[in-house]
């Protein structure tokens, strides 16, 4: 290709400016995951990376943030997982250009300080969702299972499944209840279309509360927003049936935890599992014991398969980007 042409093929400026970067520098691209990819995903980086003609540099279980701070100061790129990109990072990373979260949700990415420095931020959405839904039917299974407790286990057969959010992850999730003979119901409001759930054999209910009054099993799969933090709590928990489990593969943020407490104190039936503690998890653990279960590091995303699919799905994006200003992922727009 010839560049005296093809800037004019490019219709902002913004789109030129990438593209003369892209030619004169070596760009370089960060991994930092305080909780590393599997090392084929790292791997398949590499060689998208390098195949670009870019370099990549690689900051894996980090233990502190400044240790973050000082592998961003010269990078053009950013990979990460859950970890924290705040104000702070962003403005140690002069060169910043793109920050891709291997993953869906990025309530960890300071939105307005990238936008504020024209950093595009993307996601990676639907790559790991199969992961973490297997995870949110395994949680449901270990539970009725009484955590392995002889003598005391149910199925989930015949139980119904309440899917809160029917995004990649809730779709996944129904269909597999549905596979595993549950009946399935969900809420969610940013879905007018009925033909996506009646599609999955889904019955779709008007309102929150009505979800939780029919879940023996209700798996969250809202974002952690202003308007989620903290919604999830007392009144709907003591609304669920008897035997209830609330499995929570989102984020704990959406948690009212000190809801919670309350409504398993006064519901001897209920149950709780949490893919990464709750901010009061020891309270629980103490007041609760078998009724609730929390990973230790967040399991949902963590398989070969989904570190793949989302970590070349994030270094395809970033080439993808400072090659051709493709911003098809953008959530910062
Ligand atoms: C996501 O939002 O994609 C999941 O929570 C996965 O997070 P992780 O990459 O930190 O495991």
């Amino acid at each position: 290709m010839c560049p005296t042409i093809v800037p004019f093929m490019r219709e902002t400026k913004k789109e030129q400016d990438i593209y003369f970067t892209s030619l004169i520098d070596t760009m370089k691209i960060l991994v930092a995951t305080e909780k590393p990819f599997a090392k084929k995903a790292v791997d398949g980086i590499r060689e998208i990376v390098e195949n670009a003609g870019y370099e990549l540099a690689l900051l894996e279980k980090y233990t502190d943030k400044s240790q973050l701070l000082e592998a961003v100061a010269d990078v053009d790129a950013l990979i990460i997982r859950s970890d924290k990109v705040t104000a702070e990072v962003i403005a140690a990373a002069k060169n910043l250009k793109i920050v891709v979260r291997a993953g869906a949700g990025y309530d960890n990415v300071d939105l307005a300080a990238a936008s504020a420095r024209g950093i595009v931020v993307m996601n990676t959405p639907g790559q790991n969702s199969n992961a973490v839904a297997e995870l949110a039917l395994a949680m449901m299974i270990y539970m009725s299972r009484n955590r392995f407790t002889p003598g005391t286990g149910s199925e989930i057969q015949g139980k119904t499944l309440g899917i809160h959010a029917y995004g990649n992850v809730g779709k996944l999730v129904g269909r597999k209840g549905k596979a595993l003979g549950m009946n399935v119901v969900a809420y969610d409001p940013f879905i007018t279309d009925e033909a996506v759930f009646e599609a999955d054999g889904v019955k779709k209910v008007a309102t929150v509360e009505e979800l939780y009054k029919a879940s023996d099993f209700l798996s969250l799969h809202i974002p952690a927003t202003e308007q989620t933090k903290g919604s999830i709590g007392y009144d709907l928990l003591m609304s669920m049936p008897k035997g209830a489990t609330l499995v929570n593969t989102a984020r704990k943020e959406v948690i009212d935890e000190a809801g919670v407490v309350r409504a398993l104190t006064e519901r001897e039936d209920l149950k709780y599992i949490t893919d990464i503690a709750a901010g009061n998890q020891a309270e629980l653990d103490e007041k609760f014991g078998k009724r609730v279960f929390a990973t230790a590091k967040k399991m949902g995303a963590e398989t070969a398969e989904a570190n793949i699919n989302a970590g070349l799905a994030a270094a395809s994006q970033i080439v993808d980007f400072l090659k051709n200003g493709n911003t098809k992922f953008q959530v910062n727009k």
